[in-house]
């Protein structure tokens, strides 16, 4: 929890109290190191030669080794700066003393960093780990990384991400928790617990920063930076709760998105910063613009030019500028001009410098010596815990003719590129990990002792090599592709307006098919892909996303039968791009999608996701029966027995679903309100019951105010999106 003991408070105030106007606006400005020089062309060009292929990264990185930097320092010095994208503790120490010894009031730097999914321990990117259902592993995994990121002089993680994404052309689907803002809510929850809540030391918690606040997720197309237009009652109830619970919860910092809400981009927008972060939940932390954005407003067309942009956004109530000296360069004359007011200046810095505060870097601002190599070998502990994680995120979409698991007297044809791939089992946004720390599929499959024998045959983006599928339909007695994309494929900047499997991967699939032996599709991906060819013809998919280092030994054990799956969508699997967005929780229409062809369906398509929410088999079956709903004063409990009907043991994951079947405004078929883990051994039956809060059963209306109508409900229990038992309840408040 983020809180100010009083004497901290009072700490701060004294130094407000004197600080010029000029360090105060210091303490505004976030800076990248920049770079100067050291190569022919300038650094803007270069990055363009990268990006259109005239360089390879290579050749890129090779040049950027040898570049001089500018870590700002005499700014520092000056107070000009607040904070600093920084991840090497030496530097960072060395800037900080900077800060701390010779700048004028000894402010310490905030060191940023994305750390979205692991910091040197890199565990499944959100989409997959959010389908885990487990907010207690949610907690672990950040709380892991702030620790390691810690060690290394990285105090503040640009995380946790919590939008709610329904259209998997955008590239970030990868970054967030999904599609459903009762299950963001719980990831946001747990991830600030992970990530603040252990202040047993101060090298043991980091801030916090929700993003990318708001409504990002919603870009028009899934393009990414793309507009935002949204009924104000679709922004409260779909992609405000989950920055809400995050508050609650006591996060320190928010980052603003980029994209425009309804015509004013988030970066300058009074609304959703001032009104609905600061006045309305009391938001106590600072909130930081996403990295160039206010410049951008520029380009948005809500600002001529940039020292309006910095006016527009530090009125609205932008705390940090994210890398555009803007604020250094022209708040000052926009205070002295009248056109920003002190209080706005003086409320950023006393934000940050609370923030700074309680993260104890007044009293401890450097990285102890012996931490910095504490995290230098992977310590057992955390791959353990990447392991567990990743193991609990694959999902088993399909296992017809039960395929899987495997069995070790098995011959393996591993067949596919990423297969043995260290570096594509990372995901988008990780910075830290090492490739010596990564195991392959292939290794894990070797370490597991399977019999295998290997032909990379196609990746994303080459050809395919018919000896090498001819070889690998010969050799095995089941053949294993591993086929998806490559990391670069999603993240930021990422979207694809196809997402079926790219290149040549899926005539891939068709010549091993042809073989007529059994192929398992081991897909490794960042978004949900559009399988509908893949679901007619592979008798068995596995969902395994981009897992982290443990990805290899993760998968082996699935593939193997030692780990009986467990893991859930997070997000619905259209089966065409063209059903792009698809989400369970929709609005219903007068003509719900139906056989007719006069029901809101496409005709080539019909109107079903191809995998919904929350869907995920196991090598075990489950049974739901006698649901019942016991109404108490503030709650209704609802009960079911969950029996597992097969030969093994197994967990399963009990979704209750609610829908308020008649309300002044259209509501949503259905939304998620609870959930639970259960472990259940072959033949055993456990009654579950799961808590709908009556306080729960509401809605925002248009005003963006929560009210909760009497009336029908219906309660809908299963173990995915789509296949639940149904009962109704008529309710009075
Ligand atoms: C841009 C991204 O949108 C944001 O998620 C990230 O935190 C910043 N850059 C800083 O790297």
């Amino acid at each position: 929890m983020y809180r100010l003991t009083d004497a901290q408070k009072a700490r701060v105030k004294e130094l407000l109290s004197q600080m010029t106007l000029e360090e105060k606006i210091g303490q505004m400005n976030q800076e990248s190191v920049s770079i100067v020089g050291g190569f022919d062309v300038p650094f803007e060009e270069l990055i363009e030669m990268m990006t259109d292929g005239r360089i390879s990264q290579e050749e890129f990185e090779k040049i950027m080794s040898t570049a001089q930097q500018d870590y700002h320092e005499d700014d520092i010095r000056a107070g000009l700066v607040g904070s600093l994208m920084v991840q090497d503790p030496r530097k960072a120490n060395e800037l900080q003393k900077i800060a701390v010894e010779e700048s004028r009031l000894g402010i310490p730097l905030m060191f940023g960093l994305d750390v979205i999914h692991g910091y040197r321990t890199v565990y499944p990117i959100a989409i997959a780990e959010a389908g885990t259902f487990d907010p207690d592993l949610f907690t672990r995994t950040a709380r892991m990384a702030a620790k390691e990121s810690r060690t290394q002089g990285v105090n503040w993680h640009f995380a946790p991400m919590l939008d709610v994404a329904r259209d998997a052309r955008w590239g970030r689907v990868s970054e967030g928790p999904g599609e459903d803002p009762y299950l963001v809510s719980q990831f946001a929850k747990a991830k600030i617990k992970g990530l603040q809540g252990d202040r047993t030391s101060p090298e043991n918690y980091v801030a916090a920063c929700l993003k990318h606040y708001v409504a990002y997720g919603a870009c028009e197309a899934g393009r990414d930076y793309n507009t935002v237009s949204m009924a104000p009652s679709m922004l409260h109830n779909a992609y405000l709760p989950p920055f809400k619970a995050a508050v609650e919860a006591g996060a320190a910092t928010a980052m603003a998105s980029f994209n425009d809400l309804n015509g004013v981009p988030c970066t300058v927008n009074p609304y959703t910063l001032r009104h609905i972060l600061k006045e309305t939940w009391n938001f106590p932390g600072f909130v930081v613009s996403d990295a160039n954005a206010i410049r951008e407003c520029v380009n948005h067309g809500i600002a001529a030019t940039e020292p309006d942009a910095g006016t527009h956004a530090a009125n609205a109530g932008m705390d940090v500028d994210m890398g555009t000296q803007i604020y250094k360069k022209h708040l000052r004359a926009a205070v002295e001009r009248g056109e920003v007011p002190l209080s706005v200046i003086d409320e950023a810095a006393e934000r940050i410098l609370s923030v700074k505060m309680w993260l104890g870097l007044f009293d401890h601002p450097y990285v102890p010596e012996e931490a910095m190599s504490r995290y230098e070998v992977l310590p057992e502990e955390h791959r353990a815990l990447a392991r567990e994680a990743a193991e609990k995120s694959i999902v088993l979409l399909k296992n017809e003719g039960n395929v899987l698991p495997l069995k070790k007297s098995q011959k393996i044809s591993l067949v596919g590129q990423l297969a043995a791939s260290r570096e594509e089992i990372i995901g988008a946004w990780a910075m830290s990990w090492r490739e010596s720390d990564c195991v392959s599929i292939k290794e894990g499959l070797e370490r597991a002792g399977a019999q295998l024998q290997y032909y990379p045959c196609c990746g994303p983006e080459t050809d395919i090599n018919e000896e090498e599928v001819a070889a690998a339909c010969q050799y095995g007695d089941v053949i294993v592709a591993v086929v998806g994309e490559t990391d670069a494929m999603s993240g930021e900047a990422a979207s694809r307006a196809d997402i079926t499997l790219p290149g040549h991967q899926r005539e891939l699939l068709e010549r091993l098919l042809a073989s007529g032996k059994p192929v398992v599709a081991c897909l490794m991906n960042g978004r949900p892909l559009a399988l509908q060819w893949e679901s007619q013809h592979v008798p068995a998919i596995l969902e395994c996303w981009h897992l982290g280092v443990e990805m290899g030994p993760a998968v082996a054990n699935v593939l193997l039968g030692e780990k009986n799956p467990e893991g859930r969508l997070a997000s619905s699997f259209p089966a065409v791009t063209g059903m792009c967005p698809i989400y369970y929780n929709h609005m219903n229409t007068g003509r719900p999608g139906g056989r007719s062809k006069f029901t809101s369906r496409y005709l080539d398509a019909g109107f079903e996701a191809l995998y919904p929410f929350g869907h995920g088999l196991s090598y075990t079956t489950f049974a739901y029966d006698r649901l019942r709903v016991e109404e108490q004063p503030d709650a209704l409990q609802i009960t079911v027995d969950v029996t597992n009907t097969g030969t093994r043991e197994g967990v399963e994951t009990v979704q209750l679903y609610m829908q308020d079947v008649t309300a002044s405004i259209v509501r949503p078929v259905k939304e998620l309100r609870d959930f639970a883990k259960v472990s259940l051994s072959p033949g055993e039956t456990k009654p579950i019951t799961l808590t709908l809060q009556k306080s729960d059963m509401g809605y925002y209306n248009d005003a963006g105010e929560y009210v909760l109508e009497p009336g029908l409900f219906r309660l809908h229990v299963g173990g995915n999106s789509r296949d639940c038992l149904t009962t109704e309840v008529n309710i009075t408040f």
